[in-house]
């Protein structure tokens, strides 16, 4: 076998809701190698959905095996990845025993709707006792928990499930009281495994999925006491926040074993790293499993009034100030698709979802509101109810996947609405990325329904990306330092292209005014 070349590579773990990935990206963002795993799910009741928090692993580890296998069948040696960034599925909540460090339970997926009784105790307790703010003195309601962690009380969040498995599972109870669970969002699951386990006990959650999980206070970016005694844990399950770039630890094992990890975000807000959308007023769409809207607004907390979370961007590097964004989250987006084809049989592949659509102008009339797991922004309506309205012997299959198409137009319209009051800015142009947007139908409903610019970039691994340069910046790989967007300048330099509306504004408003009657026919269903 001919020498493998040295060269100096990035490399990005990309943990999502239904497969992991491994790229390799060189200083322009090429990818230099990759692999991808699906890995399997379990949706045991309805409304629940879990995940065994150890094939996340075993997915991960074959990812980055066969991905560096590539590398060297490309001639490159291994050694040439410098440092690797982690991104990831962000609410999903993994617990494990602090003593073994094996999971004590499957980990509960950020779209599963078995809190809402958790979540109904917690509002009753808001409103009739509220949060002990000072001692002695309490502030009641939902603006409360909004204040201090920029969420809404949701079945979305982390701190809602955790609740639900010390209150259910006897084995994570008594972990809990004894002192021996550990909690964590699923990029604190891999770096404690990758990093070797119970051998380094490395237990910690960086700051963009800290602040997911109703328990972080947005400004001080630490456990908020306050919070935590309000849901009731011991202090400590939780790990130790940590920022957005800096060096973590190390992979223990496997061909990267030695390589820093130094990157790690979660899988929304890597994409505005990928995108480079790192400035105040920058915003892009991700259509992955959910679609997530990010606007980044800076070094200011934005409080939404209608509707929509507001989060950190990034923190880059121990003590620096984080950058904000306000998000607009859609739980159901691509995983319409997989239902089409995998639960209710209608295509064989997700691709052909878009030539079914095709085949026909329009969706009859029809409307399907993909509320699987209640509806997210800007309702946060756990009893909404997935639902098809106006159905007549004249649908078909067809009718119904273009419908599908539509409903993820009309959930990013009412984002956008919401963003435009909130930031009292309207965005013309909307960037994408994601697995979805790989469909130009897809592109085109978006344009139309919405009625809005599409503007999609060629490259758009911008998730995976975005860890990448979070990584590099943090050992200053290629000179990159993602507080001057300069050194940024060569990376991903390749075209976009633009997809406008060309439907009449009569029809988009007659089409938009049925979609806001179908979302109220489905609200409040599960009572
Ligand atoms: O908040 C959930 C989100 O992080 C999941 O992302 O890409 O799996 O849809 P994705």
């Amino acid at each position: 076998m001919p020498s493998l070349k040295q060269g100096e590579f990035v490399g990005s773990l990309d943990c999502g809701t239904t497969s992991s990935r491994f790229l390799i990206f060189d200083k322009y963002a090429n990818i230099v190698a990759q692999h991808q795993v699906e890995y399997p799910q379990y949706y045991p009741e309805p409304g629940w959905h879990d995940q065994d928090s150890d094939e996340i692993v075993e997915s991960c580890d074959i990812c980055i095996d066969k991905a560096c296998a590539a590398l060297e069948a490309a001639g490159w040696s291994k050694d040439s990845v410098k440092a690797i960034g982690i991104t990831n599925q962000r609410e999903t909540a993994v617990v494990w025993s602090k003593k073994t460090g094996k999971p004590l339970t499957h980990a509960i997926v950020w779209d599963d709707t078995r809190t809402k009784n958790v979540v109904a105790h917690f509002e009753h307790k808001l409103a009739n006792e509220g949060i002990e703010v000072q001692p002695g003195q309490f502030r009641k309601g939902a603006d409360a928990l909004r204040q201090l962690t920029g969420l809404p009380l949701s079945t979305y969040f982390s701190a809602m499930k955790l609740r639900w498995m010390i209150d259910h599972l006897p084995e994570v109870k008594k972990a809990h009281d004894a002192d021996d669970l550990a909690f964590g969002t699923v990029e604190s699951w891999l770096v404690f495994r990758l990093s070797g386990g119970t051998k380094n006990n490395l237990h910690i959650s960086e700051v963009s999925n800290a602040s997911r999980t109703l328990l972080m206070n947005l400004r001080t970016l630490e456990w908020d006491p306050v919070l935590v005694k309000f849901f009731g844990f011991k202090p400590s399950v939780l790990p130790k926040i940590v920022s957005s770039s800096e060096v973590y630890g190390e992979i223990a094992y496997g061909p990267l074993k030695g390589v820093k990890i130094a990157g790690l975000a979660g899988d929304q807000q890597a994409a505005m790293v990928g995108n480079k959308c790192l400035q105040e007023g920058d915003a892009k769409c991700t259509y992955g499993t959910g679609a997530f809207l990010l606007f980044c607004t800076g070094s200011d907390i934005v409080q939404s009034k209608h509707g929509l979370l507001s989060t950190v961007n990034y923190q880059n590097g121990p003590g620096a100030k984080p950058v904000y964004a306000l998000e607009g989250s859609i739980a159901v987006a691509g995983s319409a698709i997989k239902w089409l084809r995998d639960s209710m049989d209608m295509v064989k592949t997700a691709e052909e979802v878009n030539t079914l659509a095709g085949s026909v102008p329009d969706t009859g009339g029809i409307y399907f509101v993909t509320a699987f797991s209640g509806l997210l922004a800007p309702y946060w309506d756990p009893g909404a109810a997935g639902l098809i309205i106006g159905l007549t012997s004249y649908t078909t299959p067809a009718h119904l996947a273009r419908a599908t198409l539509e409903a993820n137009a009309f959930q990013t319209r009412e984002i956008l609405e919401s963003m435009k009051l909130d930031s009292k800015q309207e965005l013309r142009n909307l960037k994408v990325d994601g697995g979805m947007t790989n469909g130009d139908l897809v592109m085109e409903v978006l344009a139309d329904v919405g009625g809005f610019t599409i503007v999609r970039p060629e490259m758009r691994e911008s998730t995976a990306l975005g860890s990448a340069i979070l990584a590099g910046s943090a050992v200053r790989l290629f000179g990159w330092d993602i507080s001057k967007p300069e050194t940024l300048a060569e990376v991903n330099t390749k075209g976009t292209r633009d997809f406008k509306p060309s439907m009449p504004h009569e029809e988009r408003e007659k089409r938009w005014r049925g979609w806001k009657r179908a979302v109220e026919r489905s609200r409040g269903w599960d009572e």
